[in-house]
């Protein structure tokens, strides 16, 4: 196994002590406290735990958090209520809809019901028309988490094959414009591309982003490039137990690429790192005040 490993645990880490530290100066010179505010639609147990995690987070790095938990049943009219009395407070900076909503819930409507200021998440249609034209705008924190380690690992990206397999909204597709914006050679792949492994071989860069437990294996991987696993897949192992594996079979893309993030431990923990970094920033900017340097795309 040769390849560098990439700590996403720590780098997570020192992105929150960034964070931590720009929102005390904020509160000493400005006497501003940064809000999130997380809305939770329904008992989903997966979303349950990210909202517990988010708010925990959120009140380690000195913000405000409040939470919103709503009955399964909501009607749309009463979300939206709640998103257009978000938007209007002045101690809310952030806004994130935890994500999947109740099927009786429109998630594109709610989604563009925010305050695209305040759309930490970067879903809402405005950010994602600013980040396509390279404006700048809220960017969704997985792919945001991916690009700072891209940056810290390689310096400068300029001229580098990089190919994004998987196609979301989430990831794939802001991922690629991240990448096109710090000058990559960008290329999308997904489930149905011709000979895949081939296109895959060319990458400089890969970030695996699919939700398929080990597609990429290290047949596929260019001897050097850099391996970003996106994935985060329960699987049963042999002995009956659940483990957590990549869209990445580490094992064998770790013997031929340069560098690799480990599932768990790479990617995931960046997520909730860069909402905190995304909430902060809007902070800045709805303030007039400076962004914070190394958070921002
Ligand atoms: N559910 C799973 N991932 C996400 C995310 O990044 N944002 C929101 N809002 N919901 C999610």
């Amino acid at each position: 196994m040769g390849a560098t490993v990439i700590n996403g645990k720590e780098f997570a880490a020192s992105v929150r002590e960034k964070v931590a530290e720009h929102v005390t100066r904020l509160k000493e010179d400005n006497n501003i406290t940064p809000g999130l505010a997380v809305v939770l639609v329904g008992e989903d147990p997966a979303s349950q735990v990210y909202v517990r995690s988010k708010g925990k987070q959120t009140v380690e790095v000195g913000m405000n958090s409040y939470e919103h938990k709503l009955e399964a049943d909501t009607s749309e009219e009463d979300l939206l209520a709640l998103i257009a009395q978000l938007n209007n407070d002045p101690a809310v900076h952030g806004i994130l809809v935890q994500l999947p909503l109740p099927d009786h819930l429109d998630s594109d409507l709610v989604i563009n019901a925010i305050d695209p200021a305040k759309d930490v998440d970067g879903f809402h249609i405005s950010n994602v028309g600013l980040l396509g034209t390279g404006q700048k705008s809220m960017v969704p924190c997985t792919p945001l988490g991916c690009l700072m380690m891209l940056r810290d690992h390689h310096g400068s990206l300029s001229g580098l094959n990089a190919v994004v397999v998987g196609r979301s909204n989430i990831v794939g597709k802001p991922m690629a414009q991240l990448l096109l914006g710090d000058s990559c050679t960008v290329t999308i792949a997904h489930s149905r591309t011709k000979d895949l492994p081939s296109v895959v071989r060319q990458a400089d860069i890969v970030v695996a982003a699919v939700g398929r437990p080990e597609m990429v294996i290290g047949d596929w991987i260019k001897p050097g490039a850099t391996v970003i696993d996106v994935g985060i897949n329960r699987i049963e192992a042999a002995d009956g137990k659940n483990r957590l594996v990549g869209d990445c079979h580490y094992e064998s893309c770790a013997e031929v690429a340069g560098a690799i993030t480990p599932v768990p431990g790479g990617v995931g923990p960046m997520t909730i790192a860069c909402l905190l970094a995304n909430t902060l920033t809007a902070c800045c900017r709805a303030n007039g005040l400076p962004e914070p340097d190394g958070l921002t795309a």
